[in-house]
């Protein structure tokens, strides 16, 4: 698997990570002996980038990787974060999701559960509009001096916030959603990012799974499936949003691959600072995601994806009206 550099001042890392919060929550049924599996075959496979949040069922999904790596811990570089509390999770009486003191808990809690003496990349999960991010980064930079962590992140913050952070303790790479159906990322924080030259790690850049093609109605998708609360995977929405597939589909049978591949090659084009982390539970996807990594598009496919999904052409919104809330802040 080839390597790409995360950030100025960051590790090398696999081109393609693994995101593991649908191992837990959100998609489809749990199947945790095959989640360890595909963890083991990333590893084998080169990916030494693993993606969790303590939000994911409360630690349940930095239990599942601290299992999995158990033994292998020195393969890759683990990335974890804190500051989501709507997902599940307490913050003591008192304090607030980003404030310095719940930054040190939280730490600790994740460390233990991951059974890790660090964490590779620590990072903010959501912005607290209620703390100045000069305040939860600076505990987050005691936390690197004091070795719990190594490297920072912040995620669905703005440009601006960015910027201050950076100013308080190098950012390494920042992870926001960005594939073709959610592109608002190039406006203001992709320039600001490299500017900084900070990396992007793009979350859910299959779409939550739809730009794999396999998702053309809701029905696919089983009752208690967290998508079914998401705009875009409103029935209306969706039947709209599935017009938008035939560009990649046609792209991915020139090339004889899966469209989820094609997605994949369309990020890992926009830059070298690029390093998506597509979510799977099966050893199957898994396989055909580090795949694309060596899928090189044409540059007029490049374009024509890109000409196909402009700014606004998805139908709905990329979260539910509560949460859009605490994106950009
Ligand atoms: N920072 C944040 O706020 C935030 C928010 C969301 C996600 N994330 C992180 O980003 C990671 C990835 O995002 P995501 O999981 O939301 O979305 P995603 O990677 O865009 O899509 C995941 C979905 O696509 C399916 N899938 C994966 N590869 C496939 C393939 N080759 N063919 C067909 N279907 C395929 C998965 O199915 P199966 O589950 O059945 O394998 C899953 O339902 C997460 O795991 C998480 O670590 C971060």
């Amino acid at each position: 698997m080839q390597k790409r550099k995360l950030g100025k001042n960051g590790p090398e890392v696999s081109a393609l990570g693994l995101g593991c919060m649908g191992m837990s929550i959100s998609y489809g049924e749990r199947n945790d002996p095959e989640s360890i599996a595909t963890i083991h075959r990333a590893i084998d496979l080169g990916v030494n980038l693993i993606v969790t949040s303590d939000a994911y069922g409360a630690g349940v999904n930095e239990e599942l990787v601290g299992k999995a790596l158990a033994g292998r811990r020195d393969k890759v570089l683990i990335g974890t974060k804190f500051g989501n509390v709507g997902q599940g999770g307490a913050v003591p009486e008192g304090l607030s999701p980003g404030h310095p003191q719940y930054a040190l808990i939280a730490c600790d809690a994740s460390l233990k559960r991951l059974g890790v003496d660090t964490i590779d990349i620590y990072g903010l999960h959501r912005v607290d509009p209620k703390v100045p991010i000069e305040d939860t980064v600076g505990a987050m930079k005691r936390l690197v001096e004091q070795g719990k962590c190594r490297y920072l992140l912040l995620s669905e913050a703005g440009a601006q916030t960015i910027r201050r952070a950076h100013a308080v303790h190098p950012i390494t790479a920042i992870e926001t959603e960005y594939s073709l159906w959610s592109r608002d990322v190039e406006a203001q924080i992709l320039p600001a990012c490299r500017e900084l030259g900070i990396a992007f790690t793009p979350y859910s850049p299959l779409g939550r799974g739809f730009l794999t093609a396999t998702i053309k109605h809701v029905d696919a998708l089983i009752p208690k499936d967290r998508r079914r609360e998401h705009p875009r995977f409103d029935p209306a929405n969706i039947e709209q949003n599935v017009k938008l597939l035939a560009p990649i589909e046609q792209i991915a049978q020139t090339h004889g691959c899966k469209p989820a591949q094609v997605a994949l090659a369309w990020l890992l084009a926009q830059g070298d600072d690029i390093v998506p982390i597509p979510g799977t539970k099966r050893r199957t996807y898994l396989e055909e995601n580090v795949a694309a990594a060596d899928l090189k598009l044409a540059a007029a496919e490049v374009e024509r994806l890109a000409q196909a999904f402009p700014l606004g052409v998805t139908a709905g919104t990329r979260y539910p009206e509560k949460q859009l809330q605490a994106l950009g802040i």
